[in-house]
C-alpha cells in the first residue's frame, strides 16, 4: 500500500477508535500508550536540542503484530508528551513488512533515525535492511533508504540497530541470528552513518563462555556506566528455570569492557533486567544532564498478550515509566526517573498491623512498603504480592488458562516501591536492586489490602494524570 493509503487508514482507525480507547478504565493515566492499535518496543529514545523524543513500534490498523509504523511523541520533561507526526510508514519495498525497531542520533544537528526494514517473501523467506531517515523542517522524516543489507553468515533475522557516537566514529549494535541458528550481537563502525564496516560479533550464544543461549538476540543496546560497558539484549529461546527466565522471552544485560577496535567484549553473567510478567525490548539514552534513562515495553510478544481485555477496546500495551540506570556493586540499578515525583499528591503515612492498613485506591498511586517481616498484599483482587521472609512472589491468574502463575525474587528485602497506573504496577525492590513490571486488569478503582502478623510501614501518594496532548 502507498504511504497515503496507509495514513488514510490510520486516520480512520484513530478517528473511530480513540474515544473508546481513552474511555477504557484500564487505560493508563500517566504511562504512554498508543491512541489505538498495538504498541510494542520503544524506539529512537533521545534528547535532541533539549527535547526528549520517544518513538514506538506501532500497528495502528489492528491489535496484532504486523507491518509496524513508528509513532512519535516528544516532551521537555519526560512527563508531558505531545503527539508528533507519524514518523515512519512501511510503504517501501525494503520495509514492506514493517519499519522495525531502531534508534535515533543527532547527526550534525539533524535528528536521524536508524531502523530495520523488514521484508518477508511469499515462500516464508525473509530479509532485513538497516535504513536511515532524517528529520525535515516539518518534523517529518525523509527516508534515505537502506545503508546495510544482510551481512553474510546470518539468516534474515538481523535487526534493531542501536547507534551511538564514540571517539569520533559511529558504532552500531545489531541483533542477529547466525546460520547455525545462534543468537548474536554484531558491532559495526561508520564515519558517516552510511558506509558500515563490520567489527565483529561481540556477544552471543556460544561466545565469551556462554553455552547455548538462544536462537535470536533482539534489541541490543550498549553504553557505559562509570567505567563499565553494559550490553542490554533480549535473547529468545532460553529454557525456563524454576525461578528464572519464566517469560516467553527475556530482557537482560551483561557487564564488561568493550574493545572498540577488535570487538572483544569479555563479560559476566546474564542478569534479567526485570522479573515481572511484562517487560521487553528496553532502550536507553543519555540525557543532557548525564543520566542513563530507559524505557521498556510493558509487554511480551507471545500468544497470551491477545487475551488482555483492552484489545476489545481497540488498544493494547503500554510503555514502562522512564527509569534511571546506575551501577551499584557492579549490578545495574533502576529507579523511577526523578521527574515522576512531580506527579505526587498529598503524602499519607501509616504504620501498624497489615490488616489494619488503609485500603488505599491504587488506580494511580505510588506506595512505599517498608518491612522485613512476612506480608501479603492483594492488588484489586487481580494480582498478589507475597513476602515470606526469603522470597517475594508476584501472582495472578493467567488470562488464557485461568491457572495461577508466579514470578519470583529472592534477597534481603528492605523496601518495595510500587508505581500503579490502572492496569499496571512496577515494583522497585530495595531502591531498584530489582524490578517487577506487570500488567493486571482489576475492577476500577482498585484497592490494596494487606494481611500479615507483624508491623508494616507505608507511605502513599496519589499520582496525577499526565495525558498526551
Ligand atoms: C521486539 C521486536 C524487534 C522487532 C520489533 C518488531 O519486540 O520483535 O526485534 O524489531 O519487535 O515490532
Amino acid at each position: 500500500m502507498s504511504e497515503a493509503s496507509l495514513l488514510k487508514q490510520t486516520l480512520r482507525e484513530v478517528m473511530s477508535g480513540q474515544a473508546r480507547a481513552s474511555a477504557d478504565p484500564h487505560r493508563p493515566a500517566w504511562h504512554l500508550a498508543a491512541p489505538v492499535g498495538l504498541l510494542n518496543d520503544p524506539n529512537g529514545f533521545i534528547q535532541h536540542n533539549g527535547r526528549f523524543h520517544l518513538f514506538y513500534q506501532w500497528n495502528p490498523l489492528a491489535c496484532a503484530h504486523g507491518a509496524k509504523f513508528w509513532g512519535h511523541w516528544s516532551s521537555v520533561d519526560l512527563l508531558h508528551w505531545r503527539h508528533e507526526p507519524v514518523a515512519l510508514v512501511p510503504c517501501e519495498e525494503y520495509e514492506s513488512h514493517g519499519c522495525y525497531s531502531g534508534s535515533a542520533v543527532s547527526d550534525d544537528g539533524t535528528l536521524t533515525l536508524v531502523y530495520t526494514g523488514n521484508v518477508k517473501y511469499p515462500d516464508g523467506a525473509r530479509t532485513a535492511f538497516q535504513c536511515l531517515a532524517r528529520e525535515n523542517a516539518y518534523g517529518e522524516f525523509d527516508k534515505s533508504g537502506p545503508v546495510l543489507a544482510l551481512p553474510p553468515g546470518y539468516t534474515g533475522h538481523v535487526r534493531d540497530p542501536k547507534v551511538w557516537r564514540h571517539e569520533g566514529q559511529w558504532y552500531m549494535v545489531l541483533g542477529a541470528q547466525d546460520l547455525r541458528l545462534q543468537g548474536k550481537v554484531l558491532l559495526l563502525r561508520s564515519a558517516d552513518l552510511t558506509c558500515w564496516e563490520p567489527v565483529g560479533e561481540i556477544a552471543g550464544s556460544g561466545l565469551n563462555g556462554l553455552g547455548e543461549f538462544g536462537y535470536m538476540w533482539e534489541c541490543p543496546d550498549l553504553f557505559a556506566l562509570d567505567d563499565t560497558d553494559v550490553l542490554i539484549c533480549c535473547p529468545q529461546g532460553l529454557a525456563a528455570q524454576s525461578e528464572r527466565y519464566l517469560n516467553t522471552f527475556q530482557a537482560g544485560y551483561f557487564t564488561g569492557k568493550l574493545d572498540y577496535q577488535s570487538g572483544a567484549f569479555p563479560h559476566g553473567e546474564f542478569t534479567e533486567l526485570d522479573v515481572g510478567f511484562e517487560f521487553y525490548a528496553p532502550q536507553t539514552t543519555l540525557s543532557d544532564d548525564g543520566r542513563r534513562l530507559l524505557f521498556g515495553w510493558m509487554g511480551i510478544p507471545d500468544g497470551d498478550e491477545f487475551y488482555q481485555p483492552t484489545r476489545q477496546q481497540g488498544w493494547i500495551h503500554t510503555m514502562t515509566c522512564p527509569r534511571e540506570l546506575t551501577l551499584r556493586n557492579g549490578k545495574m540499578v533502576q529507579q523511577p526517573a526523578r521527574e515522576l515525583q512531580q506527579l505526587r499528591g498529598r503524602e499519607q503515612e501509616w504504620q501498624g498491623a497489615p490488616q489494619e492498613a488503609p485500603h488505599w485506591d491504587i488506580s494511580q498511586a505510588e506506595l512505599v512498603i517498608q518491612t522485613g517481616t512476612p506480608f501479603l498484599a492483594d492488588l484489586g483482587g487481580a494480582l498478589s504480592l507475597q513476602w515470606d521472609g526469603e522470597r517475594l512472589t508476584l501472582s495472578r491468574r493467567n488470562l488464557r488458562s485461568g491457572e495461577r502463575e508466579h514470578r519470583y525474587w529472592r534477597g534481603d528485602l528492605r523496601e518495595l516501591r510500587l508505581l500503579c497506573d490502572h492496569s499496571s504496577v512496577e515494583i522497585f525492590i530495595n531502591q531498584g536492586e530489582a524490578v517487577m513490571s506487570s500488567r493486571y486488569f482489576p475492577a476500577q478503582p482498585a484497592q490494596i489490602h494487606f494481611t500479615g502478623q507483624e508491623s508494616i510501614a507505608l507511605r502513599y501518594w496519589p499520582l496525577s494524570d499526565c495525558v498526551i496532548e
